[in-house]
């Protein structure tokens, strides 16, 4: 059988310095464990408007289709900000994710023992907390028609449509009910039922799906007061499912319960494909954090989390996702730390590649 394809897309800003680290560690399973993968290469955000004049390659995209996980870095930058709307980096990504029809967006929200002091909330509030976060990712506000801006009198006027069918909640609400099973068996489905139909609609349709996992059990809660709920006490969640903006939204809030943004890995994932596996890409949280790019400052943990999560949920590799996800506790155990994890006054942080060398060691102890 041939080795299974990954296509790595670094993109912009801290793309490409935390997918070094990835490569690395891409590297250590072919070496250590006989997992090899057929890796390529190619563009993706700025990096791709820069040689192609578009920010994401029809080849480009054609690969994605083609292979069996995508691993992303992040997009954007403040270069690109003049762009016009249509060729922005961040246009790339979402067409890899609404062509690719990746509509279940795990974002798992893990505080790793070392980090509980280092939350901005109290110790007790985040220690050994463990959510999953299922953001829709190929509709709502960010796909909806019309879409634009107008003239309309004498002023213009910009519009976002928010639109959902029942076929598109149905199936983000069965992805979310399956992994709600494996986990605590604990749904809560976050909306604004109270001023949007969108809203009455989405808490209409995952009741419904409810009925076909009794076992599960179901709240629905209205978003704002998710987000406040969120920081009150995250662990009385397991899963949280919902809209794509407010999944957007609740995933940078979940992220500072970690610690760092830096520190959140995401699979985004579709149907199975011929093979059986999930249409996936992997991608961190994070954006391309133009303030540090460049600097060797960036955390590359939520990049490499992100790969375990590929290991997991394309490639069967559960035990080899968990040694990785160990071998990065072991390492922040030691005190490992780039900048992100040491706050205002922190001293002596680690580089980014020190980070990576520190995990593939912490690998090699492993075995
Ligand atoms: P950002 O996530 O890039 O950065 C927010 C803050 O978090 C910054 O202070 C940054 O330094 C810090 N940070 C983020 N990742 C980090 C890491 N791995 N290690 C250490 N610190 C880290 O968000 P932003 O500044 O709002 O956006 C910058 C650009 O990134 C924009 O163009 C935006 O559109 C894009 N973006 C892309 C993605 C993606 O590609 N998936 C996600 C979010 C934002
Ligand atoms: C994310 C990002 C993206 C989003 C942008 C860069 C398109 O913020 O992945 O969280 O809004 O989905
Ligand atoms: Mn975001």
């Amino acid at each position: 059988m041939s080795n299974p394809s990954l296509l790595i897309l670094p993109g912009d800003g801290i793309g490409p310095e935390v997918m070094a680290e990835v490569r690395k560690i891409i590297d250590w399973f072919g070496a250590k464990r006989d997992l090899v993968f057929d890796v390529s290469e190619d563009l993706v955000g700025g990096a791709a408007y820069d040689a192609h004049g578009t920010p994401l390659h029809d080849d480009t995209m054609a690969k994605a289709q083609e292979v069996d996980a995508v691993l992303l870095g992040a997009v954007g930058g403040p270069k690109y900000d003049v762009l016009d709307f249509s060729v922005k980096p961040e246009r790339g990504l979402l067409r890899l994710r609404k062509e690719m029809d990746l509509f279940a967006n795990l974002r798992p929200a893990q505080c790793f023992d070392a980090l509980a002091d280092f939350s901005s909330l109290k110790t007790e509030v985040v220690s050994g907390l463990d959510i999953m976060i299922v953001r829709e990712l190929t509709s709502g506000v960010y796909f909806g028609e019309p879409r634009g801006i107008f003239e309309e009198g004498n002023e213009r006027v910009g519009i976002n449509t928010q639109r959902y069918t029942e076929s598109e909640i149905e199936r983000v609400a069965r992805a979310s009910f399956e992994l709600a099973m494996k986990r605590d068996k604990k749904l809560c489905s976050m909306e604004k039922a109270n001023v949007m139909e969108s809203g009455i609609l989405w808490r209409e349709v995952v009741t419904r799906v409810g009925a076909d996992y009794p076992e599960v059990e179901l709240s629905h809660m209205y978003a704002d007061a998710g987000a406040m709920q969120l920081t009150r006490w995250p662990k009385q969640f397991d899963v949280i499912v919902t809209d794509n903006l407010f999944g957007d939204l609740l995933s940078d809030l979940a992220a500072m319960l970690t610690g760092s943004l830096g520190m959140l890995p995401s699979a985004s994932l579709g149907a199975p494909m011929a093979n059986g596996r999930p249409k996936a890409m992997y991608e961190p949280v994070h954006g391309s954090a133009p303030d540090i790019a460049g600097q060797g400052k960036a955390n590359p943990i939520a990049c490499i989390l992100s790969f375990a999560m590929a290991l997991r949920y394309s490639f069967d590799q559960g035990d080899e996702a968990t040694r990785l996800e160990k071998a990065i506790e072991a390492v922040l155990a030691d005190g490992y730390r780039t900048a992100d994890l040491l706050g205002e006054e922190g001293r002596d942080p680690v580089s980014t590649s020190a980070m990576g060398d520190a995990i593939v060691a912490a690998l090699d102890a492993s075995l």
